[in-house]
């Protein structure tokens, strides 16, 4: 794999604070959007992309963007949760993006965390993915252990949508958006999934993500941080603040 110091196609912008951050990553996805036929987005659910899905409502109100023929895959959901559940991916979408913008729900896709045949779902939503032309544009953010989407530090690089088992420390960190009992499980795109997107554009924001950062670009490719997977791939954009950037140390 190419080191992330000599892969022209992984750029790496510090922004000055966190608005600024989803600020920049609403401009690449707006454009992507804008200046794309029948886009098809990756999407990431979680606390840092709220900011952006923000931005890119403010966008369509103010009529500078349109979801109109867009068409979106997201990384994940909780297994054993409802569509219908407000803790689910599902829900969160349709609250800040469905609701919020003018991309039609049913183009609007989040695997279904209540199917019997969970690997079969897992292979329908590739194939899903697959029939829209392949995502254009993957919006990523990063867990504090390194996970991408849920693929847990340990999960190979050539994983695709599968069911993972959640960490501990995922558990933790997303405690306050979960039911009790917690679901244990989510299935996810993987790996390999997520790397087939033609551009992707990760967000990081906060001190907390600075060591799962430094990993993620400056570490050896390894399965211990899975974001690190993205080293290998020719168009990635990783936008950070200042904070998130500051266990860097190649400039
Ligand atoms: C969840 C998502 C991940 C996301 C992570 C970070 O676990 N499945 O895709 O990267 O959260 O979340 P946050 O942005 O809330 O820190």
């Amino acid at each position: 794999m190419t080191p992330p110091h000599e892969n022209p196609g992984l750029r790496v912008w510090v922004a000055d604070d966190a608005a600024a951050a989803a600020a920049h990553v609403a401009d690449v996805v707006a454009r992507f959007v804008n200046e794309t036929e029948r886009p098809v987005l990756g999407l990431a659910t979680g606390r840092t992309p709220l900011a952006v899905y923000a931005k890119l409502a403010e966008r369509r109100a103010a009529s500078a963007v349109s979801f109109q023929n867009a068409v979106s895959f997201n990384l994940d959901e909780y297994v054993g949760l409802d569509a219908r559940s407000p803790h689910s991916f599902a829900a969160y979408m349709r609250r800040h993006f469905v609701d919020a913008t003018d991309v039609f729900s049913g183009n609007v896709h989040v695997p279904n965390g209540r199917a019997q045949d969970l690997a079969g779902e897992a292979r329908a939503y590739e194939a899903r993915i697959k029939a829209a032309g392949g995502i254009g544009l993957q919006l990523l953010s990063i867990g504090a252990n390194g996970h991408i989407g849920f693929n847990e530090p340990g999960t190979p690089f050539d994983a695709r949508t599968h069911v993972a088992t959640l960490a501990p420390e995922t558990l933790h960190a997303n405690r306050g958006d979960l039911p009790d009992p917690p679901p244990r499980q989510a299935l996810t795109m993987g790996i390999a999934t997520i790397l087939e997107a033609r551009a992707i554009v990760l967000l990081a924001t906060g001190a907390a993500k600075a060591e799962a950062v430094r990993a993620c670009l400056e570490g050896e490719p390894d399965v211990a941080c899975p974001a690190s997977a993205l080293q290998g791939h020719p168009d990635v954009l990783v936008v950070l603040d200042r904070g998130a950037a500051s266990l860097l140390t190649r400039g």
